[in-house]
């Protein structure tokens, strides 16, 4: 028994006496039938975040099958542990709040196994990122393998999924356009397949980003979950999973770089991806001691077109992107615009990556920069005296005569407050107002639900409103559309701006010089601050989770991590 740090060697558990401890490993994980030449061989480690609660990860057990397949095709042993899952729709009080428990199990379950690469299997929205940072985190070499898109479902002969489309019908419905009955069939065909939601959301956006930061082998990101091209994808990834283990590289902050960050911010922008994006990726960097610079974000956003024709900013489903040449065709297009020297996980830069795609073919969705879905970017960064730090706007998705708006704010206090409310007959709105939400950021909700998609009130839906101007220090669903201003920073909860608004103010949106204010002067502000007093601390955060939650989230522009777990810069 050598003290070769790799394999069965690594890590090995305190006894005291390190030969023993390898004896005694050796000697459990024996009862499970392995052999000396198996035990001899590379580890790479597999996550498993299959849940019968989430449809998203429902081929997780046939894509660990195709790793490993792939693993041992090429020598090396695989190992399957569990991570934990969270679904988007299975999570309380929302699956943000849950996404730094994860990423610290993942983290801590590499760091504390022995292996020599792992295999990340994710895909619902906040488990890639939560499975990147804590890849990050361990420094082990990790690849990831996403479970892969839903395919789209058909009603009455239109094509439909989750989840623009689950909002779109409910917006019909909520209006009296649709009825009881056909909602509920409806709900038969949003989620025709196992596979994570089928349009640009959170889910697809982190993928693609994913993909474009190096961390999945080539053409990853858009296979849909139940096609066989995404099992050999897996067993690809299994296979290259043992090359990285046996040099012991790349390790993630040598694919993860700035370069690689600028690419990921890229492509955000020209998908007209999810406003999590921006959050998930903050976070991330912050795992690597890199910081996301959100005005060199916006920047971007004003050179890069969107060029990918997906809902909610297009017509199309993921599936579609995947029949089109996945990500590929996008990357090629956006050219250097992308850093093309950054290394990814198979070993060559994206720039050779590029090089190896098979040749172009005519398709519709993935355009050319003469003919792109948006002439800017999806999203833009607002400041403003109601937004000091920042806040977010999916514009490409929002209607344009809203984008430079004046209204008078109708103030929620927070979620419960809204939904009390916002269909009350006799609460003074119109379609000119602002709704505005407070006490629903990452400490205030708590976990900074999808809640910033705040709902037309019921009288105007029914009066044909589709749009008017929302703002919260909530996330929304990359899924969602509207002309809706998101993760403003600082939040209420901790006394930000947005806590000090009050019906009947004027607040002023203009995207085009990116600024969010609300119209009172300095000194008014000031003598509602001093007035301010934070609200009553949720029950049951003096322990456990909840109070780490509580005592450590950091705001959204850093990526609502908990502040011990970024690296020290
Ligand atoms: Fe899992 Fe949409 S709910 S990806």
């Amino acid at each position: 028994m050598t003290d070769k740090k790799t394999g069965m060697r690594k890590g090995l558990t305190k006894y005291g006496d390190e030969g023993f401890s390898l004896y005694l490993r050796k000697a459990f994980i024996k009862g499970m039938g392995y052999t000396d030449d198996a035990l001899d061989r590379p580890i790479v480690g597999i996550t498993n975040t299959f849940s019968e609660y989430n449809a998203c990860h429902g081929t997780v057990p046939q894509l660990i099958a195709a790793v490993k397949r792939g693993v041992m095709l090429a020598g090396g042993l695989p190992v399957e542990f569990p991570t934990i899952t969270i679904h988007e729709s299975f999570a309380f009080p929302t699956s943000m709040y849950m996404r730094n428990l994860m990423s610290i199990d993942t983290e801590e379950m590499i760091r504390a196994q022995p292996m020599d690469s792992v295999v990340l299997i994710g895909g619902c929205d906040k488990t890639v990122p939560a499975l990147l940072m804590g890849a990050a985190s361990a420094a082990l070499p990790a690849i990831l393998e996403v479970t892969g898109p839903m395919l789209p479902g058909s009603h009455r002969g239109e094509r439909l999924g989750a989840c623009t489309d689950c909002r779109r019908f409910w917006g019909k419905y909520r209006a009296d356009e649709i009825d009881l009955e056909e909602i509920a069939q409806i709900t038969d065909q949003l989620v025709p397949s196992a596979g994570t939601c089928g349009v640009m959301g959170t889910a697809s956006t982190m993928a693609i980003i994913a993909e474009a930061l190096g961390m999945m082998l080539p053409g990853g990101a858009c296979i849909p979950a139940v096609l066989a091209d995404r099992y050999r994808h897996a067993e690809q990834t299994g296979a290259r999973a043992v090359h990285m283990a046996k040099d012991g590289s790349p390790a993630p902050d040598k694919v993860m770089t700035a370069d690689a960050f600028h690419n990921a911010l890229t492509v955000l922008q020209a998908i007209g991806g999810s406003t999590n994006g921006i959050v998930h990726l903050a976070a991330l960097a912050g795992r690597l001691g890199l910081t996301l610079d959100l005005n060199e974000f916006d920047k971007i956003g004003r050179n890069t077109q969107v060029l990918v024709d997906l809902k909610p900013s297009g017509e199309n489903y993921m599936d579609d992107m995947h029949k089109a040449g996945g990500t590929g065709p996008l990357f090629r297009e956006l050219g250097d615009m992308l850093h093309l020297t950054a290394l990814t996980v198979n070993g060559k830069s994206l720039g050779e990556n590029i090089d190896d795609l098979p040749p172009p073919f005519d398709q519709e969705i993935i355009r050319s920069k003469q003919n792109p879905v948006a002439k800017s970017g999806g999203m833009a960064v607002l400041k403003g005296n109601l937004a000091p730090d920042c806040a977010v706007i999916k514009h490409v998705a929002a209607s344009p005569e809203l984008l430079n708006h004046t209204g008078k704010a109708v103030v929620f206090k927070n979620m419960e407050d809204l939904v009390n409310r916002i269909d009350d007959p006799d609460l003074e709105v119109d379609k000119d107002s602002v709704l505005v939400m407070q006490n629903a950021g990452p400490k205030g909700a708590p976990g900074m639900p999808e809640s910033g998609y705040l709902p037309i009130p019921k009288k105007l839906a029914a009066a044909g409103v589709k749009d008017m101007v929302r703002i919260s220090d909530a996330r929304m669903s990359g899924t969602a559309f509207g002309t809706i201003i998101l993760h403003v920073a600082p939040e209420s909860a901790v006394g930000g701006p947005l806590a000090l608004v009050k019906d009947g103010d004027l607040i002023k949106l203009d995207v085009e010089n990116r600024t969010l204010d609300v119209l009172i002067s300095d000194q008014e502000l000031a003598k509602r601050r001093a007035n301010w007093t934070p609200p009553t601390p949720h029950a049951g955060s003096e322990r456990g989770y909840s109070k780490l939650y509580q005592d450590t989230v950091t705001q959204a522009p850093e990526g609502c991590d908990f502040d011990f777990l970024q690296a020290r810069k």
